[in-house]
């Protein structure tokens, strides 16, 4: 594997799960993969478990670790060929992705969408800037529209705690103050639709994710419907794609609690963290003993280390 950008980027996702999910029980078994290698994490957005979950993974393969908050401490890039640089941008991507890339042998990045600039979110120009001018292997931490690492974790954790073969997994929009972006919705979308699962969306009218991702995924406008005989409900916030990055409602009638988690086959409650307590989900449910948030985040360690593992076997 040259790249992780994406999860369709794994050959085959099952045997990721399952090679993860043996990692587990030996994290330190290829400490000399990464050996004289460095990797430098570079975050343009804030983070808690993507920046110490990819740090401790690359560490358990012997990696040397280099983390840069680029957003706050990094020069502003352009990213546009031919502009005057004139105004606010100081450097050009061109040559620090190539800087960059001579300090370390792969680079991971986050970089949320701007919710302001559809056509340059959906062109996902700062990952795609690297992977063209870097010339290393180029992971994804989160980028405008995709979330991988941590869908692979969530895939992980469906596989750890899922009692049937077929199970029913419900992806469910809650309520949120602030806009946020479709990345995380988006690959577990992508994830879910390579699983042997009975997968439905849940949210109210106006919140339809880009349908290039969707598919022929079921849409049920009823949260309560979608609700019956989950095995597995996966809850998160995002803003309108049609109406890119507006809050068009924000409906507290959709938050999660523990009557609605009634409705399921004693389901299991899945976040992919942060979230705000009694807006998205009430106390009872995150605090009851169906809730996997705190698996999920440990399972974001082994996935980094599957992912930067098959990176490291693939590039020597
Ligand atoms: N789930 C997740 O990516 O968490 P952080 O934003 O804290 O990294």
């Amino acid at each position: 594997m040259k790249n992780y950008l994406n999860i369709s980027d794994l050959e085959n996702l099952q045997v990721a799960v399952e090679e993860a999910v043996d990692l587990k029980k030996q994290p330190l078994a290829f400490q000399n993969l990464g050996k004289g290698k460095t990797i430098c994490l570079l975050f343009f957005n804030n983070s808690l478990r993507t920046r110490l979950s990819t740090q401790k993974a690359a560490q358990n393969l012997g990696l040397n670790v280099v983390v840069m908050n680029f957003g706050s401490e990094g020069w502003q890039l352009e990213y546009e060929d031919g502009v005057v640089m004139n105004q606010d941008k100081s450097e050009h991507i061109k040559e620090a992705a190539k800087v960059i890339a001579q300090y370390c042998d792969i680079v991971a990045i986050r970089a949320f969408a701007s919710l302001t600039d559809k056509v340059k979110d959906l062109s996902e120009i700062v990952l795609c800037s690297f992977k063209k001018y870097a010339g290393i292997p180029v992971v994804n931490m989160e980028s405008a529209i995709g979330h991988p690492l941590q869908a692979l974790a969530d895939a992980i954790t469906l596989e750890e705690n899922k009692i049937s073969h077929k199970p029913k997994v419900v992806l469910s929009w809650a309520p949120h103050p602030k806009a946020l972006p479709h990345a995380v919705a988006n690959s577990f979308v992508e994830m879910m639709q390579l699983q042997n699962a009975e997968f439905v969306i849940t949210h109210p009218e106006g919140y339809e994710l880009d349908t290039k991702i969707t598919k022929s995924s079921t849409i049920e406008y009823n949260q309560e419907k979608a609700f019956k005989n989950a095995d597995f409900i996966y809850v998160k916030n995002w803003s309108s794609f049609k109406n890119y990055g507006q809050v068009v409602k924000n409906d507290s009638d959709w938050m999660i609690t523990g009557d609605k988690m009634k409705l399921t086959n004693n389901g299991k409650f899945m976040h992919c963290l942060p979230v705000r307590r009694n807006v998205v989900i009430t106390d009872e449910v995150i605090d009851s003993e169906n809730s996997l948030v705190i698996k999920q985040a440990n399972n974001r360690t082994y996935a980094a280390q599957i992912v930067l593992k098959k990176i490291l076997e693939t590039n020597g």
